[in-house]
């Protein structure tokens, strides 16, 4: 009786909804249902309930679970629902189930439980991304295409090589993933509220049966930290900026029609009939954004927040569910497009050597033959700047702007450092991409042993 005297004063009235998680908590239902397990179980094993309570109540817990969330009583949250629940089915013995325990300590564990798997499930995506991005670069290690800095021509590289940069990257989204894993896993349950409790609770129990590989000691903190949840989501945005930049690099390859997008990566205009737009790519780059948004508003709900529960951490949660859901999808959007995108090899090298993106092989080959390099680049640069865009890809006219500089600055014929034939290698796309074959450099051998 005196706990629906309770219920029924804190019923929460006009705010009630505002101050109610239940449906955002259908993301811990589950997770709910194994820490009372757990709990419920601990709590017999060291005789503080009943095995007869205690096998009514996970019988009753079954019941819950099948029954699923939609079906839970009305509740401020899930862990209040699934104890009312609980309680019906049970009796009021059904009330022993929060024995040695709070909903502070309870939440915490719930959240992460499910973070955790959250993490698997997304580390699983970047290891399934990065197979995808390494098949695409094995098959393009021979594409020579533009590369850019600046969003200018730049050098020549390979697709292959392009490819292969975003899966070290994606190797390391992967390790931070999985470092945050490493720090979720840590029970805070029999905590209570803060302060421990008087019963004989066992722990290291709970935390075994619930699949963590340690316990957070100290009680205040345990209920408190969600700094778990900010390196997670912290992993997670650092992920969306790597494929965010992968995005824009397939954008900007469509637009330049290096690489085509499967259709099912596109969309069209509602008006233009002849557009294929890289929606989902677009998508894939916002999502960033969303992502930098859950990791800023989560850790602005945990400023300055002082130790033990406070109600705000309700409003923290969400935030890395979010981060969870969105990035998680991004990840596998992206391997999706990368796997079907197909690269046309002949109008990447068409475009390979323009804005004489070929210039510091020769400045590197005139070093060799003795020239300081900082007398072969001023060389190299007049020529660039005698020539017009057309004539910044033409093989010819940039050896006539080479003699021209050479003549005005060494007053020397260029023949004198270097030969023709290896100057027309020098200067040619595929020449200048195989002589970089330093250790991680774009030359087929290079990416070859790397990949
Ligand atoms: N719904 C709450 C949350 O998500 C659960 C913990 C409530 N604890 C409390 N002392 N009011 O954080």
């Amino acid at each position: 009786a005196e706990t629906v005297v309770r219920r029924e004063r804190f019923a929460g009235g006009p705010a009630r909804s505002f101050m109610s998680s239940l449906d955002a908590d259908q993301r811990i239902f589950a997770a709910d249902l194994a820490v009372d397990r757990a709990h419920v179980v601990m709590l017999a094993e060291q005789g503080i309930v009943g095995d007869d309570d205690a096998g009514a109540i996970l019988g009753a817990l079954d019941t819950v679970a099948e029954a699923g969330h939609e079906a839970l009583p009305e509740g401020e949250d899930v862990h209040e629902a699934i104890e009312s629940a609980v309680v019906e089915e049970v009796g009021p013995a059904g009330g022993k189930m929060h024995t040695a325990r709070s909903r502070n300590d309870e939440v915490a564990t719930c959240i992460r439980y499910r973070f955790r798997q959250d993490l698997l499930d997304a580390a699983e995506a970047t290891i399934e991304l990065r197979g995808t991005l390494l098949d695409a670069a094995a098959a393009e290690t021979g594409t020579v295409v533009p590369g850019f800095t600046h969003r200018q021509h730049a050098q020549p590289t390979t697709v292959g090589h392009l490819l292969a940069s975003y899966a070290g990257a994606v190797a390391r989204d992967t390790e931070r993933l999985l470092a945050a894993y490493e720090r979720t896993n840590r029970s805070p349950l029999g905590s209570a509220a803060f302060a421990g409790t008087t019963f004989d609770v066992d722990r290291e129990r709970t935390a075994d049966l619930l699949g963590f590989h340690d316990v957070i000691e100290n009680a205040a903190d345990a209920v408190t930290a969600r700094d778990f949840l900010v390196e997670g989501c912290g992993a997670f945005a650092a992920l969306s900026a790597t494929l965010s930049g992968l995005a824009t690099d397939l954008i900007e390859g469509a637009k330049d029609g290096h690489v085509d997008l499967d259709d099912a990566y596109a969309s069209t205009s509602s008006i233009m009939p002849q557009k294929k737009n890289p929606d989902s790519l677009e998508l894939v780059r916002a999502v960033a954004g969303d992502a930098v948004g859950d990791l800023t508003g989560l850790l602005s709900t945990l400023k300055g927040l002082p130790r033990a529960y406070n109600r705000d951490l309700q409003r923290a949660t969400p935030h890395a569910w979010d981060a969870v859901d969105i990035v998680t999808e991004a990840t596998e959007v992206t391997a999706g497009a990368v796997a079907t995108a197909e690269w046309d090899a002949d109008a990447c090298a068409a475009d390979a050597g323009a804005g004489f993106s070929t210039a510091t092989g020769v400045a590197d080959a005139l070093a060799v033959a003795g020239l300081p390099f900082r007398s072969a680049h001023e060389l190299v640069a007049e020529a660039a700047t005698d020539l017009d865009d057309a004539e910044m890809a033409e093989t010819d006219a940039q050896i006539d702007a080479l003699e021209t500089a050479a003549a005005a600055v060494l007053d020397d014929s260029l023949a004198t450092y270097v030969d023709r034939e290896t100057l027309e290698d020098l200067l040619s796309p595929a020449g200048s991409v195989a002589a970089r074959d330093s250790q991680g450099g774009p030359a087929a051998s290079a990416v070859e042993a790397s990949l």
